[in-house]
């Protein structure tokens, strides 16, 4: 396994990769690899000659100093994890100064006002680091594809138009989210829970489920409150936001309008650890 964390050494092994007219599969990560990460990871080995994935806690992307302080880093088991699946995966985990050449520092960006959405109103600066560092790294990697999870689904949109924005030549992939047996969103977060915690979790897809059953049945306003007050006396989650979403526009839905994709995406906090997801519902 080729484990490399300079730009220049990636681009040394990727040049041999490009005049061999291979494509290059790519899945950006944060580490704390799980059953989702690897999903995207595989999904790219079927699909390309040369896959690379990036191991990389950007700095940028956190609006809280604890969460970036506490994010789980396990790089020798990531790569241990990744070895099983291919040993011709190439790693690449860079320090974040020298990633940044020396200006650990976002962009600001426009996406058309997806970014002020749901996790923009409730991150501050998030997207702009996420851009930032997806920018630099699909230009340093030049893959012909790159995979994104649903699981955070804003992101993909985002991603999507960032690509378009600054004609990145690169197919965006949206991968369906993996869950654990019990529901619960797999996420490197989930380290985090406590046992307990991450039984209680299970609730936010149970709701997400209930959801859709009742989509065709019930109002966008009733959904709503459902949601909100089945987790109004939840002595284990708190609810930060829930929301029914245009899926293209990921505006708000007042109203169900015929021939619109609608999806729910939630914003739930079990003790410290924040956790969200989405399904869609139509
Ligand atoms: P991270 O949270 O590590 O996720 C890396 C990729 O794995 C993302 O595309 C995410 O949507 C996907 N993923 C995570 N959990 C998943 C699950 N349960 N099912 C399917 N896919 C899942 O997202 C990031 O890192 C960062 O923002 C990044 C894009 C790497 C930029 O720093």
């Amino acid at each position: 396994m080729n484990v490399l964390t300079l730009k220049s050494e990636l681009q040394k092994i990727l040049s041999d990769c490009k005049k061999n007219t291979k494509t290059i599969g790519f899945v950006p990560t944060m580490g704390a690899l799980h059953k989702g990460h690897l999903s995207l990871v595989k999904r790219a080995l079927t699909q390309n000659d040369c896959v690379v994935v990036s191991i990389f806690v950007n700095p940028t992307q956190f609006n809280n100093a604890t969460d970036l302080e506490k994010y789980p880093r396990t790089l020798k088991n990531d790569v241990a994890l990744l070895a099983t699946l291919s040993n011709k995966i190439i790693v690449f985990a860079p320090e974040a100064k020298a990633f940044y050449d020396g200006m650990v520092k976002s962009k600001k960006y426009r996406f058309g006002g997806l970014e002020n959405e749901m996790e923009g109103k409730h991150r501050k600066g998030h997207f702009n680091g996420v851009a930032t560092v997806v920018s630099m790294l699909l230009k340093t990697v030049g893959p012909t594809v790159a995979y994104f999870g649903e699981k955070d689904f804003q992101q993909l949109q985002i991603i999507k138009k960032l690509v378009e924005i600054e004609n990145i030549p690169v197919q965006i992939v949206g991968c369906p989210i993996v869950r654990e047996p019990n529901g619960l969103a797999m996420s490197s977060r989930n380290k985090r829970l406590t046992e307990k915690q991450r039984e209680e979790a299970t609730f936010i897809y149970q709701t997400l489920t209930e959801v859709k059953e009742k989509f065709n049945d019930l109002s966008i306003p009733k959904l709503t409150k459902l949601v909100v007050s089945r987790f109004k006396n939840h002595s284990f989650l708190q609810l930060e936001y829930f929301e029914i979403a245009n899926e293209k526009t990921l505006k708000t839905a007042k109203r169900k309008q015929k021939n619109t994709p609608y999806r729910a995406f939630i914003a739930v906090h079990a003790g410290a650890v924040r956790l969200i997801d989405n399904m869609a519902l139509n």
